[in-house]
């Protein structure tokens, strides 16, 4: 089953990688050593490539690479709704590991629909809560009952603000490539309090083969600038000095948790 799942999608993809590959120059070598598991036969075929760029102007729904999502409201909800869907799978697992006593003040960075800061909230009532998202995501967010104070916007040029116990970055620094997670880092260093906690949600991709992260990364490698998952190392090798590991736990089957804590 896994060998049929993998067969279809990645043929699909590698039309794309294809064309990628010949557009943007080499594969990142995660992608291709995964390509050259399945598909031994080397990828080069420029001509090919060129044909099904021109093809490709015919298929209908092929994104820009952007780093904030865009398309219409309607494109926006359903994003967001899968989001939070996905999101509910793991809330309950994620609020029995997480450790939240003693965190007075929380940041959720691109919280989307919020599905875990409205758990936070729900479980820890007297935790100050901020969330900060483009108001498109705001207002579904506020539609679904989120409180507390609200920041709508680029979170890239906002300012995060201070003395946040806990800041949450969940299924975003994916989004995004190694110069701005760098940034978002730092940006968390200035905005917590000493030895306040960073906590991030992502698909990493240790191990690196698991085919449904394997696919998102492909996504990520084609729909964004940049953008991509990374394993846990790579992950803590964009943090500053000041940050250092402090846990890292499951909550679902693909979905992970790695905190970090700010140290002086
Ligand atoms: C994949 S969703 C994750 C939502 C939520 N954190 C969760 O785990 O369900 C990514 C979110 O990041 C937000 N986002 C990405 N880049 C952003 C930016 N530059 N400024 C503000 N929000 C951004 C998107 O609008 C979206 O809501």
């Amino acid at each position: 089953m896994e060998e049929l799942f993998f067969d279809v999608l990645t043929g699909a993809w590698k039309t794309r990688l294809l064309i990628a590959s010949v557009k943007n120059g080499p594969l990142p070598p995660r992608i291709q050593k995964a390509l050259d598991r399945i598909y031994p036969q080397e990828i080069k075929a420029p001509h090919m490539a060129r044909q099904m760029e021109r093809m490709a102007e015919h298929w209908k729904g092929l994104p820009d690479k952007r780093e904030v999502p865009h398309g219409t409201e309607e494109d926006y909800r359903i994003y967001m709704e899968a989001q939070e869907e996905k999101a509910g799978f793991s809330l309950n697992t994620f609020l029995e590991l997480v450790d939240l006593a003693g965190v007075r003040r929380l940041l959720d960075v691109g919280g989307g629909t919020a599905p875990y800061l409205r758990g936070i909230q729900k479980k820890f009532p007297d935790i100050a809560a901020t969330y900060m998202d483009i108001e498109s995501a705001a207002a579904l967010a506020r539609e679904k009952g989120l409180q507390g104070e609200i920041i709508a916007g680029d979170f890239r040029d906002l300012p995060w603000g201070e003395n946040f116990d806990f800041i949450l970055i969940s299924q975003v620094i994916h989004m995004y490539g190694d110069d701005s997670v760098r940034l978002f880092f730092n940006k968390a260093a200035g905005a917590l309090t000493e030895k306040g906690r960073l906590a991030i949600i992502e698909h990493f991709v240790d191990p690196w083969d698991d085919p449904y992260n394997f696919l998102f990364d492909i996504n990520m490698f084609l729909g964004t600038d940049g953008g991509k998952c990374r394993t846990r190392q790579e992950v803590l090798d964009l943090a500053p000095e000041n940050f250092a590991p402090e846990r890292e736990y499951m909550i679902d089957k693909r979905t992970g948790v790695l905190e970090l804590r700010l140290v002086f």
